[in-house]
């Protein structure tokens, strides 16, 4: 193999630059060397979206797009959903190694702990209006835990990190709850520590009158969903949550900006999407009238296509697993008749196979959500929850990178050269 280098020639000036090439990557700073004339500030990079730019050194997620391959700290997905809880799923991602017995016992009496929140957060969750979008609440209310613990500031304090992250962690079923329970105007059931992280959730979410009997297989079936969106390194939520981190602002702050990316329909958004869209077909004989006004540019297949995986998303596999389970517990969902024709026409159409789109992982989670019970604008809820211990995974591994620095991309300006205002009157 030759070095480990990149020779450019810059057809301007004839000049020939070599960079370091380090882990398949070329470092843009290293462009800045390339200059054209003395004081043009060098070359740069344009990559609008990121499409082929490294922002950061990861150890947390692995993905190979190309071969549908997801692992947390070198486990595959498939193994990890199959034998391990969603906690002891958040520790490995927290910690970089799955925890012995004593460790999971900790980790679990830690988060225990912490799930109650402040009285005053039932007032300014009750704030809300009655129909606001359970996502605005998650969003605001996780941004308003950093009033309630001011010391979560101190971001260099590792003791005071490992709080906030229990803290997370702990909190956010419990808002995430009261969140569902506001926009049905029920009142808010309190955290139980008898019950685990999932059926505490559950509980807290579904309990009327003091009882709710708990379904073992669909908070199995919860918990692997949560497993699968533990962590997707650097997608458009977790830059969210590094970017506006590396400001150095408190981890409640800056998971909520990751909350409102997830919001986006062409994000967490998505699996919401798929159940309006089922809707809007309505019928499977119009699935096939469906495909051609999306190939005709009238809109897209929601659920379908990803900026990473292109040949298959291996969560979306696993989930149609979990979709058998829960359906053989809830009854078939009509609109899964249609999700079953729109994937086979697509998955068979020139249009959809030449571009690799393929179902992702919101295909059928939305169909699962709303089998057990939860409406369509909560399901992105469900998804933050489960990315949650990703989300803090990556805020600490950012803080503890010694080659990060505040996000701040630059640009290609392309506005107007310098000119002069002119006064109000004789503007034309
Ligand atoms: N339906 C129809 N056509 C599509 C779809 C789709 N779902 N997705 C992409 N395409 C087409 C585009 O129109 C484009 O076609 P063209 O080359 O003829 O112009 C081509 O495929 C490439 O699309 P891009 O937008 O460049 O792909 P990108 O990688 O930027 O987008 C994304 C990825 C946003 C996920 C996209 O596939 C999409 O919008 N999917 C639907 C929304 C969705 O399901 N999002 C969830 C993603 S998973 C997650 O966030 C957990």
């Amino acid at each position: 193999m030759g070095s480990e280098t990149l020779t450019v020639v810059d057809n301007r000036t004839g000049r020939e630059y070599t960079l370091p090439i380090e882990d398949g990557t070329i470092r843009a700073t290293d462009l800045g060397q390339i200059s054209a004339v003395e004081g043009d500030g060098g070359l740069m990079s344009y990559d609008p979206a990121y499409l082929n730019t490294s922002s950061c050194r990861s150890a947390i997620t692995y993905i190979d797009g190309d071969a549908g391959i997801l692992r947390y700290r070198g486990y595959p997905i498939e193994q990890v959903a199959e034998q391990a809880t969603f906690l002891e799923t958040a520790y490995l991602l927290l910690e970089g190694e799955l925890p012995t017995a004593p460790q999971l016992a900790a980790w679990e009496d830690d988060i225990r702990t912490h799930t109650y929140v402040h009285t005053n957060f039932a007032k300014f969750l009750d704030g809300f209006r009655y129909d606001a979008h359970p996502m605005g609440m998650l969003l605001g209310a996780v941004g308003a835990l950093s009033t309630f613990y001011p010391d979560a500031k101190q971001i260099g304090d590792a003791e005071s990190r490992y709080l906030q992250r229990v803290r997370l962690m702990a909190k956010l079923p419990t808002i995430a709850a009261w969140v569902f329970r506001h926009s049905r105007g029920l009142p808010f059931v309190y955290p139980r520590n008898d019950l685990g992280y999932i059926g505490n959730f559950v509980n807290m979410t579904f309990e009327i009158g003091g009882r709710h009997e708990p379904n073992l297989v669909l908070q199995r079936s919860l918990e692997i969903l949560l497993i699968l969106h533990a962590d997707h390194e650097q997608n458009c939520s977790t830059s969210a949550v590094r970017g506006v981190g590396s400001s150095n602002v408190d981890p409640f702050s800056a998971v909520s900006a990751g909350i409102a990316a997830l919001y986006g329909p062409l994000h967490g958004g998505a699996n919401e999407a798929v159940l309006r869209m089922l809707d809007e077909i309505g019928d499977i004989a119009n699935v096939p009238d469906f495909i051609e006004h999306v190939k005709g540019g009238g809109g897209r297949l929601m659920g379908f296509g990803h900026r990473v995986y292109k040949s298959y998303d291996p969560r979306a596999k696993l989930i149609k697993q979990v979709a058998d389970q829960v359906f053989a517990e809830t009854g078939l969902n009509p609109k899964l008749e249609i999700a079953l024709e729109l994937e086979r026409i697509a998955l068979e159409d020139e249009y959809f196979v030449s571009r690799k789109l393929y179902p992702n992982v919101d295909f059928y989670s939305g169909l699962i959500y709303q089998a057990m019970g939860y409406p369509t604008d909560y399901f992105t809820v469900l998804f933050a929850l489960g990315r949650l211990p990703g989300w803090i995974a990556q805020w600490e591994e950012m803080l503890s990178d010694p080659e990060q620095k505040i996000s701040r991309p630059r640009q290609t300006y392309t506005g107007y050269d310098v000119r002069d205002v002119v006064p109000i009157d004789a503007r034309g």
